[in-house]
């Protein structure tokens, strides 16, 4: 490939950067600049002022934002914000905030000279390298789903910086390409007879998490002066460690900075002061490309909008591009498994970064075009989706906020045919990193809360989503016969062959079978149809075990495993029988008419039964788990009933949860359940999606929208909180958990969701949703006796593999409780109390090392014990390695 033997030309002969004389020179002359007034006008924000902004936000190693929030008053203070200026601070990777993982600056300047006078419009030049001046004045900041658009004074110019990140949900191609616009565009009228000159840069911070250890991990660079009419810097270490993170970081791969040339433009890369001083004496740059040689470098590029033809407007790409992708565990002969080599899908078109980097730019008017669509089309779905008003405004508010940070989870990725040399198309798979809470790959329970941003834009991006998990269970590699976890530690899909991943039997079952029915219902039953039937049967796996174990679930984790196991969780036990309900319109699709029958008799005799479990004595609410009367919880998972239009639940269920939920709502949100005070966003979406009433649906929408502005958190949008306080969980109310950045915020999406379902559901407000049969026996009464019997009778003729003989609707096959056998009880993973690694150091390097030692399973005791899914990463890894070379 092209890119790769010039890059070897460009590292070849690596000299130091600026010779120090120049620099001396060029810092004198700096301190003879005469610099603007600072101005303190204050900018307006709409629709609100985010907790962080998204900058350049495409995927989980191009994750750019500019932190906002800075709340002094909060405990610690909230210091990373700039309060939503973009000039004044660098911008940062997704680890910013408390809890984040080293080092999360990233430089990116941007300055403008207008009549021999620099302004700075993007980060923290003034601050850091070159002497002070005045920063641009910010008049208003505005966001859209894929656009942060940024409105500047300077010097009497006003012009404005546009971050565009494209999300192109139908168009696999586009999609897959790791870039993202920044547009510039100033004011025609206010430019006439000034001399206006822009300035831009990255650092090499872009390209690794190892930053002021040059020594260590040296940048290669190569500058590619044209193609097909733009220039692009590529900066990658020198010494790339394919499929390895370094806090958070891709540590192969390339960052991409690239520019649409025009009349000019010019560009050189040095060490910082150089460029910048530069800049600020000469409005331009000498044509010059240095290989890196130290830190602190600058990727520039300078338009001089004097020049004949300029124009009045720039264009620049930043991107993150890495050969190969990741990798996934493949079955290979004889029950062994290898590790797969999988590219990103825009190499099916373009296997020369440059020729991505062309197309990109040379794409953007169509794709400000879509983006301009799409974000309207956005806007005025939510807002439809809840009526309007001034909740429609905020629900449109919080959505158009979620969508870059939960697109940019997912990657598109292809198989590579060594035979014929090429890239297939029909090996296309999804993969979702779970970014933030421990980097597991392809979580179900993650991609679970994500599911409403994908079946709003595209269905398919669910379907390919999924893909990588059924293709993996149904290998004959997991030996488990529940869904599994998780595919492995981004960016490695190396699979759980020991079937210890973190078990979440009934949630990532019952989560699979929901999806895939929910899918199906989107599509329709003419295209559904081949998939379902090709999967059909693990998915009857699924549903089993949900028949035997979901009524009254074991001790196991739910989704929420911060908050620890739990037996005869109410939540667990709902959306498991929801998912045998959903496995009845599976099978209905595919014509296995006894099949559905036996789902549907199964699930509508378990939900009489749940009622009597599940309600607390004086019927006023569900519980968290069976029995325990005072306990209660947000019982999100209802949701499955009112999206598949199963009408499984009665509406007295979904009036009793309505009446609750403002009984104990705290100032921020309704808080998860009765064992703490923190709630997370995605469920009080689902939950207020579900309700059936308008007011308890807008208490949630409203609160989750004054928690998203209240500047408390300056990081990207978090979805754990605490209700109380409005900010992130932490001593002495909770343990500090800092979910940040997660792909869970599609979840918010779900009001959208819903609407779209109902539609392909043929519901609407003349055939609204009709519910489920009323609760059969009294509130606050023990399920009968026979009921009990009969779901008994049911689990043990599905034990005994006589599902089939209880298909008819007229009753179920009588049990023989005298050959019951002991239910296997899952493994016990004890009560969580210390989350995070960097409050428990000692507790995650004990084991690691005890990963290291021992074999799996011992592994797998240390990562419980330490308690929290971001220890468990430090673990998997070390794991990991151990299996590479099994497969070796
Ligand atoms: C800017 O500075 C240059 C060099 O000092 C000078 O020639 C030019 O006239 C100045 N331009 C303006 C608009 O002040
Ligand atoms: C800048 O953005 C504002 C707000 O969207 C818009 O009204 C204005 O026309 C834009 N100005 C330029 C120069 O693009
Ligand atoms: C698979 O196992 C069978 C039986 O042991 C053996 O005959 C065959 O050669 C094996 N195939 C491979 C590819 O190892
Ligand atoms: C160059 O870009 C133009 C659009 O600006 C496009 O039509 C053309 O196909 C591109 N050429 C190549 C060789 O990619
Ligand atoms: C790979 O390419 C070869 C040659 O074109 C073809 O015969 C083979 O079917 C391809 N393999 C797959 C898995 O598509
Ligand atoms: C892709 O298409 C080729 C040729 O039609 C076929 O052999 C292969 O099985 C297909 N692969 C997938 C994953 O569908
Ligand atoms: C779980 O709930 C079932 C049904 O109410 C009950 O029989 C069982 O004792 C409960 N288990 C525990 C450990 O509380
Ligand atoms: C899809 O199939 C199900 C089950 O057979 C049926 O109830 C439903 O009406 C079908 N939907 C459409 C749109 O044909
Ligand atoms: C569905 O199955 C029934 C009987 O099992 C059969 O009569 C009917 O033709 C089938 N329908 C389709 C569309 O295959």
């Amino acid at each position: 490939m092209r890119f790769l033997s010039l890059l070897v030309l460009a590292g070849a002969a690596r000299v130091a950067a600026a010779p120090g004389g120049s620099q001396a020179v060029l810092a004198a002359q700096a301190d003879d600049l005469v610099f603007g007034q600072q101005k303190g006008a204050a900018s307006t924000f709409s629709p609100i002022n985010p907790p962080s902004i998204p900058l350049a936000v495409k995927s989980p190693y191009l994750n750019v934002w500019a932190p906002s929030g800075s709340l002094l008053s909060a405990s610690p203070p909230n210091v990373q914000g700039n309060g939503g200026y973009l000039a004044g601070a660098d911008p940062s990777f997704w680890t910013s905030g408390y809890g984040a993982d080293g080092e999360h600056r990233m430089a990116w300047t941007g300055l403008i000279q207008v009549n021999n006078v620099t302004y700075q419009w993007m980060g923290d030049a003034f601050g850091k390298t070159v002497a002070k001046g005045s920063n641009a004045n910010q008049i208003s900041f505005e966001y859209t789903a894929t656009r942060s658009i940024y409105a500047f004074e300077a010097g009497g110019v006003l012009f404005n910086a546009t971050f565009l990140t494209p999300v192109n949900p139908t168009d696999y191609l586009r999609q897959s390409i790791p870039m993202s616009y920044l547009h510039i565009e100033l004011d025609k009228h206010t430019l006439v007879g000034k001399s206006v000159q822009l300035y831009t840069d990255i650092d090499e911070r872009w390209s690794t998490g190892h930053d002021y250890d040059y020594q260590n991990f040296p940048m290669t660079v190569l500058f590619d002066a044209d193609t097909n009419g733009t220039s692009s810097y590529f900066v990658q270490r020198t010494n790339p460690q394919p499929y390895t993170e370094f806090r958070q970081r891709a540590e192969w791969g390339s960052v991409a900075w690239a520019v649409r040339q025009q009349p000019g433009l010019s560009s050189r890369n040095n060490n910082n002061v150089v460029t910048q001083l530069e800049f600020l004496n000469r409005g331009k740059l000498t044509y010059d490309h240095y290989p890196t040689g130290g830190p602190d470098n600058s990727f520039a590029y300078a338009i001089d909008f004097d020049v004949q033809g300029a124009g009045h407007d720039a264009l620049f790409a930043i991107g993150h591009f890495r050969t190969p992708l990741i990798n996934y565990i493949r079955a290979g002969p004889n029950g062994t498994s290898y590790l797969e080599d999988r590219y990103g899908y825009w190499m099916t078109e373009f296997p020369a970064y440059q020729d991505a980097v062309a197309f990109f730019l040379n794409d953007f008017d169509k794709a400000l075009d879509y983006a301009v669509k799409l974000d309207a089309q956005i806007e005025q779905d939510a807002k439809d989706a809840v009526g309007g008003g001034d909740v429609g405004d905020q629900y449109a508010a919080i959505v158009a906020l979620s969508v870059r940070q939960a697109m940019a989870t997912i990657e598109i990725s292809v198989g590579y045919n060594r035979t014929s040399k090429s890239y297939v198309k029909n090996d296309t798979l999804i993969f979702l990193k779970e970014i933030s809470s421990n980097g597991d790959m392809s979580t179900v329970d993650v991609f679970f809360p994500q599911f409403p941003l994908l079946t709003y834009l595209n269905p398919d991006l669910l379907r390919d989503v999924m893909l990588p998990i059924f293709i993996y269970t149904e290998s004959g590699l997991y030996p488990n016969k529940w869904c599994v976890h998780d595919l492995g530690v981004y960016p490695s899909a190396f699979g759980h062959n020991d079937g210890m991943d973190e078990a979440m039997q009934v949630e990532e079952s019952g989560n699979m079978i929901l999806l895939t029915a929910h899918w199906a219902q989107m599509v329709g039953n003419k295209t559904a149809k081949p998939f379902l039937k090709e999967h059909y049967k693990i998915l009857q796996q699924w549903a089993q075990f949900l028949i035997e174990d979901s009524l009254v679930p074991a001790e196991q984790l739910s989704t929420d495993d911060f908050a620890g196991t739990l037996v005869n969780q109410t939540n667990l036990a709902i959306k498991g029988i929801e998912g045998i309900a959903a496995m009845g319109i599976i099978a209905d699709v595919l014509n296995h008419t006894k099949d559905a029958a036996m789902y549907r008799n199964i699930s509508s005799t378990y939900i009489q039964l749940f009622y009597g479990y599940s309600l607390s004595k004086d019927g006023s609410h569900t519980t968290l788990n069976y029995g325990s009367d005072d306990s209660w919880g947000t019982l999100y998972n209802l949701f499955g009933d009112r999206l598949l239009n199963l009408e499984l639940v009665a509406k007295e269920l979904y009036d009793i949860q309505d009446a609750w939920y403002p009984r104990k709502a705290e100032r921020w949100a309704v808080p998860l359940d009765s064992r703490h005070k923190w709630a997370k966003t995605d469920w009080e979406m689902f939950a207020s999606a579900t309700a059936a009433n308008g007011s308890t649906r807008d208490l949630f929408i409203e609160k989750t929208y004054d928690f998203v502005s209240n500047g408390r958190t300056d990081s990207p949008f978090v979805d754990l909180m605490e209700s109380t306080t409005g900010d992130t969980p932490k001593p002495p109310f909770d343990p500090l958990v800092h979910f940040l950045a997660r792909p869970v915020v599609g979840g918010h999406l779900m009001h959208m969701a819903i609407a779209k379902a109902d539609k392909a559901n043929g519901l609407s407000k003349k055939h609204p949703y009709a519910y489920g049969p009323a609760i059969k026996h009294p509130k606050g009464k023990k399920p009968r006796k026979e009921d009990e019997a009969q779901a008994q009778a049911i689990i043990e003729a599905s034990r005994q593999g006589r599902l089939g003989d209880i298909s008819t609707a007229s009753g179920y096959a009588p049990g023989n409780s005298a050959q019951r056998r002991p239910k296997p009880s899952p493994p016990r993973v004890p009560q969580l109390n210390a989350i995070d690694p960097i409050n428990n150091p000692a507790a995650v390097n004990a084991a690691v090392q005890a990963a290291a030692a021992g074999p799996a399973p011992q592994a797998q005791q240390a990562k419980q014990s330490t308690g929290g899914k971001r220890a468990s990463k430090y673990v998997s890894r070390v794991m990991r390695k151990g299996r590479q070379q099994a497969f070796a």
